[in-house]
């Protein structure tokens, strides 16, 4: 089942005011000692528990950065037309292997992606990596292709994190080219059909990723500083 969104749903809890409503309840009880990094950090694990039912240890300690910029942000994160190999190369500069990019990929089984990020595989010709019946689907609810409207990344229990994502690959059923990618190369494809089949290892796998993850490029000690509120810095 597709499940269509519009772009803008009014959620009180949405984007960085969720954030803010939990660093506000922080700072209640201890002022100005947890980070927003933290915060999110812990949300991402707490999410985890309660969608897919196991957790990982998140260290606490992050400061937050002294700079705010989606530029900066975005140019060293991958884009959803990339390749496999330019999929396993972003990853690699951030010291993150080949088993990482294909289990972390399983965060693809919840959530949302607008229409642009995958109408390069509808139009103008279905990409054959699409299950037919599914590219159908996609192309009646994204007309235009825009940013106007979001699909579920998964047709199967959206909501909850799993390896149904891997299932979902094997049968043509993702949105992004990157997500297609992962079966087009021997040792990324070996990785979505183990994943697929055995749901703990992947479990196991997904949780040991996010741990790495989370301690990429973290700020410690005197660096940076721990922001009054998680959407601007202090100056
Ligand atoms: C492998 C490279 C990756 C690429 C190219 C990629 C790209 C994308 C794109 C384009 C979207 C849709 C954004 C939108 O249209 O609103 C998306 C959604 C999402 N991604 Fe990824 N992603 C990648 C890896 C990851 C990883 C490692 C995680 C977490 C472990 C992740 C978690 C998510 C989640 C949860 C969503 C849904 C967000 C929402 O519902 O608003 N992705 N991703």
């Amino acid at each position: 089942m597709i499940r269509r969104f519009s772009a803008n749903p009014p959620d009180p809890f949405s984007g960085y005011e969720a954030v803010n409503k939990i660093k506000a309840a922080v700072e209640d009880v201890c002022p100005g000692k947890v980070s927003c990094a933290d915060i999110l950090a812990f949300a991402v694990r707490d999410s985890v528990a309660r969608s897919a039912g196991f957790t990982f240890p998140i260290p606490s300690g992050r400061r937050d950065g002294t700079a705010s910029s989606a530029i900066s942000v975005f140019s060293g994160i991958p884009s959803p037309f990339f390749s496999a190999q330019q999929l396993i190369d972003s990853f690699a500069a951030k010291n993150l292997s080949v088993d990482h990019l294909v289990a972390l990929s399983g965060a693809h089984s919840v959530g949302v992606a607008h229409c642009s990020a995958f109408a390069n595989r509808l139009r103008p010709t279905a990409d054959p990596a699409l299950d037919p019946a599914y590219a159908a689907q996609l192309s009646a609810v994204c007309p235009g292709g825009g940013a106007d409207r979001a699909v579920n990344n998964s047709p199967v229990a959206p909501d909850t994190l799993s390896n149904q994502y891997y299932r979902n690959a094997l049968a043509g059923r993702v949105l992004l080219t990157s997500d297609a990618a992962l079966l087009t190369r021997g040792d990324t494809a070996a990785r979505v059909n183990a994943s697929a089949a055995d749901a703990t290892a992947w479990m196991a796998r997904f949780a040991a990723a996010m741990a790495r993850m989370a301690g990429i490029e973290v700020l410690t000690g005197a660096q940076g500083e721990v922001r009054r509120l998680c959407n601007v810095t202090n100056n």
